[in-house]
């Protein structure tokens, strides 16, 4: 099968070349967008990423190409018109059973970097400043961390802040008994808020989780408490939490996602402007910690991606070569 593979990176091409096995790939380091959407003439299936636009407008662009399938590789769909996909009969692939260690394990790394100051510190360090003021952080042990969704990544998340000695609550649609024995509590999402020293967000972004934390939730926080959001920038208004932070409302906050994050990340802007003011106070807030959307970026999660995505575009190819066979029968 011939695969146009948009937005990519060093690192896609080094697991997706050595896993390919009889398929052709075509590495296109730009996003997928509607002018770049020609790129995908002549290839059967499309590989995209979190920041391409699969718009309905873009979708009908690739279905008049030939594309007939599209492979995500990555867990939230929320890119995809998913609506317009299976009006035009194009086949959506995904990558639901990569490890949830990668994302859980950034969170914790945010956790623990932004309660230490670990940015600051280290930038001390190398100016040649061995001073410590202003770098006081917390015990996480015995805080209580509240976790907003308790699918495979924020179980994951769970178990690791178990083993800190944390007391864990949990917000979710569907509670999860094995965590439940394992001594996590669920409530509901106000009691959360309310009694958590640290909220972490792993629910996936639909129009009930839009900007969950906003105005109103982060009033329900404690002020000094810390948010964590390795889920999607569209969970949080950023704004809000920019202005909590600076009243007082909330005491830091770390993330590996931006609502706007596909306009900048994965892409070098150091000899250019950069010209979002959310994204610049977010960058040079003292008591903000932000990654540009990298919790996925493991050697064991590239290579299941790779292994897990190739596979299912060859059983697709496979499943449609035995649906032409058997018209052809009839
Ligand atoms: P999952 O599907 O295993 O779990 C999601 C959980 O959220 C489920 O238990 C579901 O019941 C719950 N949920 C759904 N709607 C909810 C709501 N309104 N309120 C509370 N809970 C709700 O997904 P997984 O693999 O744990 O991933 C979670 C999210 O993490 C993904 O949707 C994606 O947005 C994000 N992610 C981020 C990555 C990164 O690199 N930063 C990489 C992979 C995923």
């Amino acid at each position: 099968m011939k695969i146009a593979f948009f937005s990519t990176a060093d690192y896609d091409r080094q697991w997706f070349e050595s896993g390919k096995s009889h398929h052709t790939i075509t590495f296109i380091e730009q996003p997928l967008t509607a002018q770049t959407a020609q790129l995908a003439a002549g290839h059967q299936a499309v590989c995209a990423f979190v920041h391409d636009d699969l718009g309905g407008s873009v979708l009908r662009l690739l279905k008049e190409l030939g594309v007939g399938v599209i492979a995500m590789r990555c867990v939230g769909l929320d890119n995809v018109d998913q609506e317009t996909a299976s009006e035009l009969e194009l086949a959506v692939l995904t990558v639901p059973a990569y490890s949830p260690y990668p994302v859980a394990e950034q969170a914790a790394a945010l956790l623990l970097a932004l309660n230490r100051h670990l940015p600051a510190a280290n930038q001390r360090v190398l100016a040649g400043d061995f001073t410590l003021n202003g770098l006081i952080g917390q015990d996480i042990h015995g805080k209580t961390v509240g976790i907003i969704g308790t699918g495979r990544i924020g179980r994951a998340f769970a178990r690791i802040m178990l083993g800190f000695g944390c007391r864990i609550l949990a917000y979710d649609l569907k509670p999860n008994l094995a965590l439940v024995k394992a001594g996590v509590r669920f409530v509901r999402l106000n009691t959360l808020l309310e009694e958590s020293d640290i909220v972490s967000l792993h629910c996936p972004l639909t129009p009930h989780t839009e900007f969950l934390i906003n105005n109103q939730t982060l009033q329900s926080m404690k002020p000094t408490a810390l948010l964590i959001n390795t889920g999607r920038g569209k969970l949080v208004d950023t704004s809000a939490v920019l202005d909590a932070l600076d009243q007082g409302q909330l005491a830091g906050y770390a993330a590996d996602v931006y609502t706007r994050e596909s306009a900048w990340f994965h892409r070098d802007f150091t000899d250019q402007p950069i010209t979002d003011e959310v994204l610049n106070r977010l960058r040079f807030h003292p008591r903000v910690l932000l990654t540009a959307h990298q919790g996925f970026l493991t050697q064991e999660a590239l290579q299941q991606i790779a292994a897990t995505l190739l596979n299912q575009l060859s059983f697709y190819e496979n499943s449609q070569l035995r649906h032409i066979t058997r018209s052809s029968m009839c």
